[in-house]
């Protein structure tokens, strides 16, 4: 939506790809109210250079050009990637490092809806044990803790969790199963596992791939 350049790394004051005259422009200069989601991932100069180029196109002065920005996210998350990056460079590039946080309003919230309307207890202390993880304040041992029982399905090896999510690979039927594979993934924090994983499961159906 808002073409944000891809360099922020290099450039100081980036601006956003989008002209003054163009039709996102117009958009963007009715608009009153922009969500942005997972925040805590957004590099702080990607949200300065919306600042700016909201300010250009609404001729405003107005921090955000006077739309209001609702932004949405957890600091226990994900923070920026930065490639080749130290620690240090992902909290300084994080919008806390902004010079615009302070400008932002904060507001928490407390309760996991989804653990509270799904009335599933176990849901609730999943979501308990994983904010503990979050506030560092799990049992830990030189920063690695270990995940109990209780809290998710251990398995020993890649192969034993491709069989526990998929069972028998070799016996799907993949033409008339679409929505029963449908319901279930194996997701990895790198690209390159995922991409072990589907040649190892693809490697097992048979047929074409
Ligand atoms: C927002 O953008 C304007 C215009 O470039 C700039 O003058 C101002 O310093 C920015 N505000 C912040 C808090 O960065
Ligand atoms: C789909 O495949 C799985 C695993 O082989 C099997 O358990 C399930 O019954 C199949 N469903 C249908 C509709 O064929
Ligand atoms: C798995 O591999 C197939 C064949 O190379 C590819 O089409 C598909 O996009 C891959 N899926 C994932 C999730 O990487």
């Amino acid at each position: 939506m808002f073409k944000i350049p891809l360099n922020l790394d290099i450039n100081e004051t980036p601006v956003c790809a989008v002209s003054r005259n163009s039709e996102k422009a117009k958009i963007l200069a009715e608009c009153s109210l922009i969500v942005w989601d997972e925040c805590t991932m957004a590099h702080k100069k990607a949200v300065e250079a919306v600042n700016r180029t909201l300010q250009d196109i609404r001729r405003n002065d107005h921090i955000m050009g006077r739309i209001t920005v609702l932004f949405c996210g957890d600091f226990r998350q994900t923070l920026p990637v930065i490639t080749r990056g130290t620690r240090a460079d992902e909290v300084n590039a994080c919008l806390k490092c902004s010079v615009l946080w302070p400008r932002v309003q904060k507001l928490s919230l407390t309760r996991n809806m989804r653990a509270h309307l799904g009335g599933n207890p176990r849901a609730q202390e999943f979501s308990d044990a994983l904010l503990k993880i979050g506030e560092g304040s799990f049992p830990e041992s030189n920063g690695l803790v270990t995940l109990p029982e209780n809290l998710c399905k251990i398995v020993p090896s890649v192969e034993k969790l491709i069989y526990s999510v998929y069972g028998d690979v070799s016996q799907i039927t993949h033409k008339d199963n679409n929505s029963w594979l449908c319901e279930r993934a194996i997701l990895t924090p790198k690209n390159d596992q995922a991409a072990a994983i589907n040649h190892s499961i693809l490697e097992k159906v048979e047929g074409d791939e």
